[in-house]
């Protein structure tokens, strides 16, 4: 049997390349995305990706995922990818606008990692959350995007604590990507002016996933992406 991930997001970007990283080394996945479904990775790897339909912010969604997971042996990771961006000047937000940032980069990121806390109470494993570069700086044309983002960071550095303090054998990563080349910026109202200067996201997922299997009594549990 082999180790099994949830991977919320998986259907695109860094979530895919993240996901093509795991399979490539034997994992089964268990992808989380509302429409995209990636029939090429269920194609490549028979039998090793099982999708699930829906937002991350939904009991429904999140009771499936680690059902599934847990007919394949229980997941041993769990990475929260899914998000979307969310652009504008200061005083052109609508609430729906708020709410769609929220959703998956805040909202569902909570469902799934307090999921996987009580998934892995027992076998132990590593959530890992990824955020922006946004969450450490304050981007006037991003603000809604960047505040969720900072949300995002302190629920996640909040429950390494509890973690840490219940003494579960659970490690919480932290990753902070720079913009990086995938459809995320399809909705971007603002010119991305350097957008050709955007990384590939498979180097990235491919430095995730070693820094989370390197199998140490110590473990990074920041990592942050800049363009060089
Ligand atoms: N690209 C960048 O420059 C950049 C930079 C820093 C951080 N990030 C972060 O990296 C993560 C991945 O971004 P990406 O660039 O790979 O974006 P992407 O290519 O647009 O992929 C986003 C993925 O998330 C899924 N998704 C979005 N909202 C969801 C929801 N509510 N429920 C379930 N699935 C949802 C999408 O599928 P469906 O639409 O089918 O649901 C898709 O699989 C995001 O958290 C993003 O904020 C991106």
């Amino acid at each position: 049997m082999s180790i099994v991930a949830i991977i919320t997001g998986y259907s695109s970007g860094l979530g895919y390349s993240i996901s093509e990283e795991l399979l490539k080394r034997g994992w089964t996945i268990v992808g989380v995305a509302r429409q995209r479904k990636p029939e090429n990775l269920q194609k490549a790897y028979p039998g090793k990706v099982y999708h699930i339909a829906g937002s991350v912010f939904d009991d429904d969604t999140a009771n499936n995922a680690f059902a599934e997971a847990t007919k394949h042996g229980g997941a041993r990771l769990v990475v929260n990818c899914a998000g979307e961006g969310c652009f504008g000047d200061v005083g052109s937000y609508s609430a729906s606008d708020v709410m769609k940032a929220i959703e998956g980069n805040l909202a569902g990121l909570i469902v799934f990692s307090d999921r996987a806390i009580s998934h892995m109470q027992d076998g132990g494993g590593n959530i890992v959350n990824i955020m922006s570069t946004a969450a450490k700086k304050h981007r006037i044309s991003e603000s809604v995007y960047t505040a969720v983002k900072w949300g995002a960071k302190a629920y996640t550095r909040t429950i390494r604590d509890a973690v840490k303090s219940k003494k579960l054998d659970i490690r919480v990563f932290e990753v902070y990507p720079c913009g990086m080349k995938t459809p995320f910026w399809s909705s971007a109202t603002r010119p991305v002016s350097d957008g050709l200067a955007f990384p590939e996201t498979e180097p990235i997922a491919r430095a995730i996933v070693e820094a989370v299997l390197a199998n140490e009594s110590s473990y990074q549990q920041e990592l942050t992406f800049e363009r060089s």
